[in-house]
């Protein structure tokens, strides 16, 4: 130790000398060619469920894609409205839209149980849509796939057997593309963290509920494989679907903390560049309040009359009680029936709901739609009442504005538990609601130091992790590059960032072979000791007591 620092301390005046002699000589300077090949390719963008939560942030990195010149093409079910905000994007319709919410009853506990009819729906159209995703990918001559992996085997095995490399882009559901024994969700009936589970819960999380899905599921694999068979199709998802790259829109900080695999990059918050402003009527409404309230469920979610009720006596409360000064409502998929006529408070006073909900009231605005993420960037919107999507979470945590969750299905459970355990955010549940929990946790969410300090905490990090949607771009373009190098496809491609593990399979990859024979060797070791222990006790002693004896 004292011999390096003393070396180093020698060092120092020729280290003083040698910059000194670098300054002395007028150096010259080039720019760093930061150029890189670049050529038109052809993408094809597939989801089945589509709409705005699983579409938008793939289309903000389609359009700087398009804006370097390549080619993208959109298929989904349905016809994505919004798409004219992105200019060059071409559309194909893989069938009639995904049923929307109102069709099903999103009022029941969700799990992983009611994704099964989405198997069923997309089972049954897979030979029809799995020909619209070969012929687009031929017509248009697809250098590339970009599926998103949910309810969507489809595109990736369209992708893997045309030989083509698969971009999995997700929102949600991190756990699909890189799972770790330590985390779950609620969607599969656990805790997003197994981390202070008890033994018995980590057992049933991670033998139980597998074995329990896999049996929930296993008609529509079924089906799927014989389709598949017939079809002439090989299979290759396997645990997670078989991605070349998986890109999540995410950010550590949201999402409990994991290590990742190279071609398994994190990317969100992807956010658009540009968002529609407020309109003059929600402007005059939100500067004429101070404090204000933002309630919106998404465009796919609503509540129970009975919820809505409640929800709407809260709010009447803040307003009295002077917590909030304004509260603005995103029915959205709510309409004006899903109220009762009248509400009755705890002080015997009766409230009609009509003339609030027809904005009669001058503190409470009430919409079908709201720029929510103008909303959210206005200084004097103090508090989100959401459902907990994945983009409203995003949008939420970029602007800096506290979280009141009631999920309702999906990933939202898991988002709601996210945002609580990084401290901005509380959560009610939808088959217990009550008026004064929700006062009370806004209350508390409006005062908690904790809570403003973890809001400002969560702004940063999402405004820092905003850019990384161009590192997506430049990843897609990295693979569009390397294909144009390699006519084709082998089980090379890529090596550069997959790792060992997905090739040497699970006992190889964690060494449980060799843990397993130092087991065995401790055990046969313990064996003999004992079998030399039983030996010398029993026999050498008995002939010791007996020459004692003598
Ligand atoms: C697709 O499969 C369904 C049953 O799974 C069948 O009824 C239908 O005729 C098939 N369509 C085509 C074009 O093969
Ligand atoms: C999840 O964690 C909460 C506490 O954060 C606990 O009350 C609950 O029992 C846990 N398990 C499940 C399945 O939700
Ligand atoms: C589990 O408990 C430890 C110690 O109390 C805490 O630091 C950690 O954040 C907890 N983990 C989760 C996921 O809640």
């Amino acid at each position: 130790m004292i011999n390096k620092n003393l070396i180093f301390l020698l060092l120092i005046p020729v280290l003083l000398l040698n910059q000194v002699h670098v300054n002395a000589v007028a150096q010259d300077y080039f720019l760093r060619n930061i150029d890189i090949e670049r050529s038109p390719k052809n993408i094809l963008i597939g989801s089945y469920i589509g709409g705005r939560s699983h579409l938008k942030p793939m289309l903000d990195v389609a359009i700087i894609l398009i804006e370097r010149g390549h080619n993208v093409i959109l298929l989904t079910s349905g016809k994505y409205e919004p798409s004219s905000e992105y200019p060059g994007l071409k559309q194909i319709s893989s069938g009639p839209q995904y049923v929307t919410a109102k069709s099903r009853n999103i009022h029941k506990d969700v799990d992983y149980r009611s994704l099964a009819h989405l198997m069923e729906i997309t089972t049954a159209s897979y030979n029809v849509t799995y020909e619209k995703f070969k012929n687009a990918a031929k017509e248009n001559n697809i250098d590339l796939f970009i599926c998103d992996p949910i309810a969507n085997h489809v595109c990736i095995d369209a992708a893997n057997n045309l030989n083509k490399p698969v971009v999995g882009f997700t929102s949600s559901f991190m756990q699909m593309m890189d799972p770790k024994p330590y985390k779950s969700d609620p969607m599969f009936g656990c805790n997003i963290s197994l981390e202070n589970e008890s033994f018995f819960e980590r057992f049933r999380c991670t033998l139980i509920q597998p074995l329990q899905i896999t049996y929930a599921y296993r008609p529509f694999t079924r089906q799927l494989n014989d389709i598949r068979e017939q079809m002439n199709i090989k299979s290759v998802s396997g645990k997670v679907p078989k991605v070349t790259l998986a890109l999540i829109n995410i950010f550590f900080g949201f999402e409990l903390p994991q290590s990742l695999a190279p071609n398994v990059q994190v990317i969100g918050p992807v956010l658009s560049e540009e968002y529609p402003s407020l309109t003059p009527e929600l402007s005059d409404f939100i500067n004429g309040h101070k404090r204000v309230l933002y309630i919106a469920f998404g465009t796919r979610f609503y509540a129970t009359i009975e919820n809505n009720n409640k929800i709407l006596q809260s709010i009447v409360e803040t307003i009295n009680n002077k917590i909030f000064d304004g509260v603005i409502w995103a029915l959205s998929e709510t309409s004006k029936d899903d109220f009762s006529p009248s509400l009755n408070f705890a002080d015997g006073t009766q409230v009609q709901t009509l003339p609030i909900l027809n904005n009669i009231h001058p503190h409470i605005h009430i919409t079908k739609f709201a720029p929510q993420f103008a909303v959210l960037s206005h200084t004097n919107t103090k508090l989100f009442f959401s459902h907990g999507g994945a983009l409203s979470s995003h949008e939420s945590l970029y602007t800096g504005t506290p979280m009141l969750i009631l999920p309702f299905s999906v990933d939202q459970m898991g988002n709601a538990q996210r945002l609580k355990s990084a401290g901005v955010a509380l959560t009610v549940n939808k088959n217990t609601l009550d008026v004064n929990d929700i006062l009370n946790k806004i209350d508390f969410l409006l005062k908690d130091e904790h809570i403003k300090k973890n809001s400002k905490r969560m702004k940063y990090l999402a405004r820092i992790n905003s850019n990384r949607k161009y590192r997506a771009a430049d990843l897609i373009e990295y693979m569009l590059y390397s294909i144009s190098l390699d006519e084709y496809l082998d089980d090379d491609f890529f090596k550069e960032w997959i790792p060992a593990e997905s090739r040497m399979g699970f006992i190889k990859a964690n060494n449980l072979d060799v843990y397993g024979v130092l087991l065995l060797i401790i055990i046969l070791v313990l064996i003999g000791i004992v079998f030399i222990l039983i030996k010398y006790i029993s026999n050498p002693l008995s002939d010791r007591k007996k020459s004692k004896q003598a």
